[in-house]
């Protein structure tokens, strides 16, 4: 796959596809994306919020995947990629977009929005830039509509690495996503274990994969964290918690969050998920996503110490899991620093908070978990997580 290569001065190099990655977590965002995308190859592009995608797919799957995403920001379809090389190279970059517009042209309305990852290129503005390539293709015949464009043209100036990605665009780009407007704190029932719902998200889409593959479970859903996202992503989702008070309260955050969406298809009961096979409502099916943020220190109901519990729920899991199924599992552990920008080496050892990671991973290679990949989140000065994403072992 050819990404970003130079060839010559001045020469755009053509990528397929490539995603915009929000900057909270890029390294979480680029395996969410795989996930969402899986008949598509990924790859890191030099700049850490650029990856390209490659592959045949349509244009609604790469759509539905940034609108269900939590890491994306935008899809550029086709893309052209520039390696910037001074001010002095812009009007041969300008010509190069407009080839490249001319090579997939457009039916309809159009807007440039321009956006910076990661600092500034000198010389090279968001908006001077969508000026320019907006009053290109005015002149050549394109009605420009800045409100309710049909088409939309994406530029990304990223200074990381000094290039500049631009085509036509599925997603956000720099506007919001709307996460901000349904914080944990913001919900009716908010308890301090409450995850965040842009983490909530990366988890449920990594361990389910695209929308409509299945149902996802939220085994120990607390608040709800992960099964408000599922359900607003339009997932199948069972949430499960052995707290009756919880259970409660999750429906009334269910309730909040998803006014407006009287369609979504989600369940929220109290069972124990040592037991799933028993505790799952009728009719839920073999389950495809698996979501698992196990309670901090002491099971809440005195029952099983940290390790038992979540060795017993991963058995449980696997008994109810579909051939395919993906887990994430969320631990607490000592802070490691700022998020590394790629996933942990295999071999590199993480600090729990409860427990030692050679008893995690033992309990999940005796109940039939193979561990894909696993990310660092920095929390704060005394608290990290660990973020483990795992497919179930193909039984014989
Ligand atoms: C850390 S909290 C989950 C927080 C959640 N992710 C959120 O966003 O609010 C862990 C939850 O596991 C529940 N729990 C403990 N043991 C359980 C079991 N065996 N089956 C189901 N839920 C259990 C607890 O009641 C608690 O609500």
């Amino acid at each position: 796959m050819r990404t970003r290569q130079e060839v010559g001065a001045q020469a755009p190099v053509m990528a397929r596809h490539v995603a915009c990655l929000r900057g909270w977590h890029p390294a979480l965002a680029r395996a969410e994306l795989a996930s969402l995308l899986p008949d598509l190859e990924t790859e890191r592009l030099e700049g850490r919020r650029l990856m390209c995608l490659d592959g045949d797919v349509t244009e609604g799957v790469l759509s539905q995947a940034v609108a269900v995403s939590s890491g994306c920001q935008a899809i550029l379809c086709n893309a052209l990629v520039w390696a910037h090389q001074g001010p002095e190279s812009m009007d041969a970059f300008i010509a190069a977009v407009i080839e490249h517009v001319q090579a997939h042209p457009q039916n309809g309305t159009v807007a440039v929005r321009a956006w910076r990852h990661e600092g500034r290129i000198e010389g090279v503005g968001p908006s001077q830039l969508a000026q320019r390539i907006g009053g290109r293709l005015s002149d050549a015949g394109y009605a420009i509509d800045l409100d309710a464009p049909d088409h939309r043209f994406g530029v990304v100036i990223d200074a990381s690495s000094n290039t500049i990605a631009c085509g036509w665009m599925v997603g956000f780009g720099d506007e919001s996503d709307g996460i901000a407007t349904r914080r944990a704190a913001e919900r009716p029932f908010f308890k301090p274990v409450s995850l965040d719902p842009r983490l909530a998200r990366l988890a449920v889409n990594i361990a389910s994969g695209p929308v409509h593959t299945g149902t996802t479970l939220d085994m120990m859903t607390g608040t709800g964290g992960f099964l408000i996202e599922a359900a607003l992503s339009g997932r199948t989702v069972v949430g499960l918690d052995l707290d009756e008070v919880m259970v409660q309260g999750t429906q009334e955050n269910l309730a909040w969050a998803l006014k407006g969406h009287s369609d979504h298809m989600a369940t929220v009961c109290q069972g124990d998920s040592t037991n799933l096979s028993t505790a799952l409502p009728q009719g839920c099916g073999p389950v495809s996503g698996f979501v698992l943020d196990p309670p901090y220190g002491r099971n809440s109901q005195g029952s099983l110490a940290p390790m038992k519990l979540l060795e017993s729920v991963l058995i449980s899991a696997q008994e109810v899991a579909h051939s395919n199924a993906g887990l994430v599992l969320i631990l607490p552990i000592h802070p490691m620093g700022e998020h590394p920008d790629a996933p942990l080496h295999d071999e590199e050892v993480v600090d729990l908070l409860h427990g030692e990671w050679s008893e995690v991973e033992q309990a999940l290679s005796l109940s039939g978990w193979s561990i894909q990949g696993r990310w660092i989140e920095h929390v704060h000065a005394s608290l990290g997580r660990l973020i483990l994403h795992a497919t179930v072992v193909p039984q014989d």
